[in-house]
């Protein structure tokens, strides 16, 4: 027994056993209420007991044990909503902002497509709101989720169900199974008026209509969500068990006719021009729509192209949103400090005067890099136009320099990391200053450890930026591996979490469930975690794919080391990776500190194979196809990236390993490879009706 247990005992025993008392009456009563739905006491008397038994704890922190009732909430945890798969990933769209970029995303259709003919292109508004999907089965409402991180999703049913304009049951004749997602938003003229009743109330007042909608939403209790304007467009389909129409147009008018409204107006465009008219239309009538877009949206109209065209990373290649441009305001500079990143980059941060841009405050925006700032000549003090659209961090775009104040100094960059004082250098051809401190610099393990806990990687609610640094600082977490000691180290600890400030019993509880929650982790996100430069999200799913599990991956790591190895060709070999990131993966696991970060999180936690999110199985998922000579169906484009969506492997060479050569016309030495290593050599044609 504790020491401090001890104390209490001989000093407070009438203290105990009260609680013990009262949490032995709770438990009872909890179990009557959630578990038998046979309550034997009123609700006022169980909420009289649960009152005293935390003013108890309040008083002596050490009864807030694992089993106190306080901890054991029944029913669902508070805090939080469940998550929900998405049957099919909930994406976003890339962005176009200048003329050239609708020139691109229109050529780069066509190129992928190997079309000279106009490809029709449905341009809708972009609603500023947050996305939902929805899924009907036979006709009803089944359940509603947020986008999440695009593969998970928080379930928000019961506050959809609050919203007029969603249906719950839809007209007869539809699909057993039907997805529709579409964007959550307020009206403008509702969210003012909601504001006025919240400061009425001295309740809180939001920025914008977006971040009303989405407070709303995300309300605990339905009921508050219900009185709240929030209203619906439905723009798109998840999965459906049957098709319901071969055009975007199509859907809008079939999702139209179920009751689900739609942003107005459209365009069916068949050109760059047609775009272009459209995109400054709507620009003009922007101001009198009664709900804020924030661009427009660019689909193909055809679903077949749009099949055809699929993905790349999160986006889809057949859709993209032209924004409009970002909103502006004059401020002064404050500041210049320097961040110090990850992999030690140094990043210029300017420090303003609070300044309302687009409804939002800013006092911090990007500068970029150092010939940003020579560019802009920005010195501190300087008068400076801060531009910000969207989500995007706000930017500092240039100075005013008839404001410039007389005596200011030209900003001279430091050639020093301000976070441990290592050189920091500039290498040639590169644009970025990196601290060479590597694993000295405070700031580089703090922003790993940021990074490691982020949404796509470990993905720990309740651990984020600001209590890493906390953590970090105090000696709490120093390593990944840390983050899964904590609650073991909080036993017997003299200064436990949940007496220090900003944080209680129930906050700790709730961090460490999210850590545990964490403890099985997929290869890809793991090897994403890590945050090894160049290694993102979609080349750390080829590595898991290619790798299949943790050990394997980590004997391929070191053997690949000897560049003259055929593990070091193996790695090379898979699709996009090249020599300068198989450098800097190789990098990091020639270093023995990083090997002892992988082995201790390995003693902490399980790493589970890889498992692409796929909604059917095709003959060529995990094999492993090189593409060679010239394809006349398809362009190569178009091949690989439908390999790799049926969960392919595309490889650059041919080996004893590669399970198909696809050869085209005029096909040479790869050709030759596979006759020779006895591999399996499709025509174009054999491939295509091999996938379907
Ligand atoms: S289509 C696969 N259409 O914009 C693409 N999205 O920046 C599915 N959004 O996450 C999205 N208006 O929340 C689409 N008319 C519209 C939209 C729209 C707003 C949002 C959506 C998406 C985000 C991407």
């Amino acid at each position: 027994m504790s020491k401090e247990k001890k104390d209490l005992l001989s000093s407070d025993s009438i203290l105990i056993a009260k609680h013990t008392e009262l949490a032995k009456k709770l438990k009872k009563w909890d179990e009557e209420y959630h578990t038998n739905d046979d309550p034997s006491v009123p609700d006022h008397v169980y909420d009289e007991a649960k009152k005293q038994l935390l003013e108890l704890e309040a008083l002596e922190p050490l009864l807030v044990t694992q089993n106190s009732p306080s901890q054991t909430v029944g029913g669902k945890l508070a805090g939080g909503f469940k998550t929900i798969r998405h049957a099919m990933p909930m994406l976003s769209l890339s962005n176009a902002f200048a003329d050239e970029d609708v020139i691109d995303f229109v050529g780069r259709i066509k190129k992928f497509l190997n079309i000279t003919d106009n490809v029709a292109i449905v341009a809708e508004p972009k609603i500023d709101g947050l996305s939902c999907t929805l899924r009907y089965e036979q006709g009803q409402l089944k359940f509603a989720a947020t986008r999440g991180d695009g593969a998970d999703g928080e379930d928000i049913t019961e506050n959809v169900k609050t919203i007029r304009d969603i249906p719950q049951n839809l007209p007869s004749g539809v699909p057993d199974i039907l997805e529709v997602r579409g964007e959550i938003y307020m009206r403008k003229d509702e969210f003012l008026a909601l504001n006025q009743q919240q400061a009425e109330k001295g309740d809180k007042v939001f920025a914008n209509p977006r971040n009303a909608a989405a407070g709303s939403v995300r309300q605990l209790d339905s009921n508050i969500t219900k009185q709240r304007p929030l209203r619906f467009f439905g723009y798109a389909l998840g999965v459906t068990s049957e098709p319901i129409a071969e055009t975007q147009d199509g859907i809008r008018q079939k999702l139209k006719s179920y009751g689900f409204a739609q942003a107005e107006p459209i365009a069916v465009c068949n050109s760059v021009d047609e775009l272009l008219a459209y995109y400054h239309r709507v620009e003009i009538e922007r101001p009198d729509l009664p709900y804020d877009i924030d661009g427009v949206v660019y689909k193909v109209d055809r679903l077949d192209l749009q099949e055809r065209l699929g993905f790349v990373a999160r986006a889809p290649r057949w859709a993209t949103a032209h924004k409009f441009p970002a909103e502006k305001a004059v401020t002064v500079l404050k500041n210049i400090i320097i961040q110090v990143g990850r992999t030690g980059a140094l990043t210029p941060v300017a420090e303003l005067e609070p300044i309302t841009v687009g409804g939002v405050v800013v006092s911090r925006a990007s500068l970029h890099n150092e010939d940003e700032i020579m560019r802009l000549d920005v010195r501190v003090g300087d008068h400076v136009i801060v531009q910000r659209s969207g989500d995007v961090i706000p930017k500092v775009v240039s100075v005013v320099s008839e404001k410039r104040q007389e005596n200011s100094e030209i900003y001279s960059y430091p050639s020093t990391c301000p976070a441990c004082g290592s050189h920091a250098v500039r290498e040639d051809g590169e644009v970025v200053r990196r601290c060479t401190g590597g694993l000295i610099c405070p700031a580089q393990a703090v922003e790993r450890l940021k990074h490691f806990v982020s949404r796509n990687a470990f993905d720990i609610e309740g651990l984020g930026a600001k209590i890493i640094e906390e953590f970090y600082d105090d000696g709490t977490v120093k390593s990944p591996a840390d983050i899964f000691t904590i609650e073991r180290r909080e036993q017997g600890s003299l200064t436990p979490l949940r007496n220090r400030e900003g944080w209680g019993a129930l906050s700790v509880k709730n961090l460490f469930a999210s850590i545990e929650k964490r403890r099985t982790i997929s290869l890809d996100r793991f090897i994403y975690a890590l945050g090894i430069r160049q290694i993102g999200e979609s080349t750390a799913k080829k590595l898991a794919l290619t790798y299949k599990d943790i050990a394997k991956f980590r004997v391929e790591m070191q053997a690949a080391q000897d560049k003259a190895s055929e593990h070091y060709l193996s790695l090379l070999n898979i699709n996009d990776v090249g020599e300068s990131v198989a450098n800097d993966l190789l990098d990091f696991f020639a270093e023995p500190h990083n090997q002892q970060v992988v082995a201790d999180l390995l003693e902490q936690i399980e790493v589970t194979d890889y498992a692409p999110v796929r909604a059917t199985d095709s003959p060529v998922t995990g094999k492993t196809v090189v593409f060679t000579g010239t394809l006349t169906k398809i362009t190569r484009a178009e091949a690989k990236a439908k390999a790799e969506s049926l969960g392919a492997k595309v490889a650059g060479s041919v080996s004893a390993k590669t399970d198909y050569v696809v050869a085209g016309e005029d096909a040479g030495s790869k050709l030759a490879k596979a006759k020779e290593l006895n591999i399996t050599v499709l025509s174009e044609e054999e491939w295509l009706s091999l996938i379907g």
